[in-house]
């Protein structure tokens, strides 16, 4: 099932934005870098794709970046810090991020919606399919969602967009997608896709995580796709293009995910993130988890 046939190498990593949720923390700190215990959220994303066979990967950033540079990159001087000291574990974590894949970087220049940030990995993709990833939603690596979408995009060809049921109170946070069944279970046809629906107007309670598997067609779409909602160019919207025509980069199928999601898109959802994750690392849980039940009874 992790098998990648050839044509899907390159991974696409939007990080441009502001993150003003997160001020004052990402004033001079990308968001992406902000730790998800003890490890950068971007770190997460990156080796998800690495684990679903994309080596090459494109950050596309902006402004104030220059941490994530470093980050994938080579620091001498802690490294010969660490290995006079004999420190061979942390020198590894050291590294670890270095070594991991291929990381190339585009700057979007002016930051005008995720369907812009795409469209600045054109040249850089080319012209074969490409997964995009994004850095918000964490997936657990034990519930493997990419490499089932590239599995599914390669047998079906058209683009593959990841859907999760969320509560029809949330479903407005998101792309929204209308779907029709197909012979495989988790896999559905999407024919619509709502960016963000206003409350009560969804089409459905499907609603799209931040994970594609994309035709390069799509670029062609997104070059004369017009602002949209919140006043961006949208990804959804260039994919509802693609949904609803026979236009070469479709036909778009969504793959159900109903597995293991952290989101760190907000504080609230960030802090949660951190406290499950915590829960589960074999070296921190245990005493963690003790503390965490111990401080509940207690203190709540
Ligand atoms: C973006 C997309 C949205 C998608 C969401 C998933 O929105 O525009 O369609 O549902 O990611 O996390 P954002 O959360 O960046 O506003």
């Amino acid at each position: 099932m992790t098998e990648v046939r050839p044509g899907i190498v390159k991974a696409v990593i939007p990080a441009a934005g502001l993150g003003t949720r997160f001020l004052p923390a990402t004033k001079a700190t990308p968001k992406e870098m902000l730790p998800v215990v003890d490890k950068p959220a971007i770190q997460y994303v990156v080796e998800e794709a690495v684990a679903a066979g994309l080596e090459d990967v494109l950050l596309v950033t902006g402004r104030n970046k220059r941490a994530l540079e470093d980050h994938f990159d080579r620091n001498y001087e802690l490294e010969h810090a660490l290995s006079r000291k004999g420190d061979d574990q942390r020198l590894s974590l050291v590294r670890e991020s270095a070594d991991l894949a291929a990381v190339h970087y585009v700057r979007q220049g002016d930051p005008r919606g995720l369907g812009h940030a795409v469209l600045s990995a054109a040249s850089h993709v080319g012209d074969q399919p490409f997964a995009v990833l994004l850095g918000d939603d964490l997936i657990d690596p034990r519930d493997p969602l990419l490499a089932r979408m590239i599995e599914v995009q390669q047998e079906r060809g058209g683009s593959v967009v990841a859907l999760m049921e969320v509560a029809e109170e949330q479903i407005h946070l998101y792309g929204c997608a209308a779907v029709e069944a197909t012979a495989e279970d988790d896999v559905v046809r999407v024919t619509d896709l709502v960016e963000k629906p206003a409350r009560g107007e969804a089409p459905s309670s499907y609603a799209v995580i931040g994970r594609y598997v994309l035709e390069p067609q799509v670029f062609d779409v997104l070059a004369r796709t017009a602002p949209g909602r919140g006043g961006e160019i949208q990804l959804t919207d260039a994919l509802q293009e693609l949904a609803k025509s026979d236009a070469p980069g479709g036909p778009v199928h969504g793959v159900l995910f109903d597995g293991r999601r952290y989101d760190t898109g907000d504080r609230g959802d960030y802090l949660r993130a951190i406290v499950r994750l915590a829960c589960e690392r074999e070296d921190l849980g245990p005493d963690f988890r003790t503390w965490l039940r111990d401080w509940v009874r207690e203190e709540l």
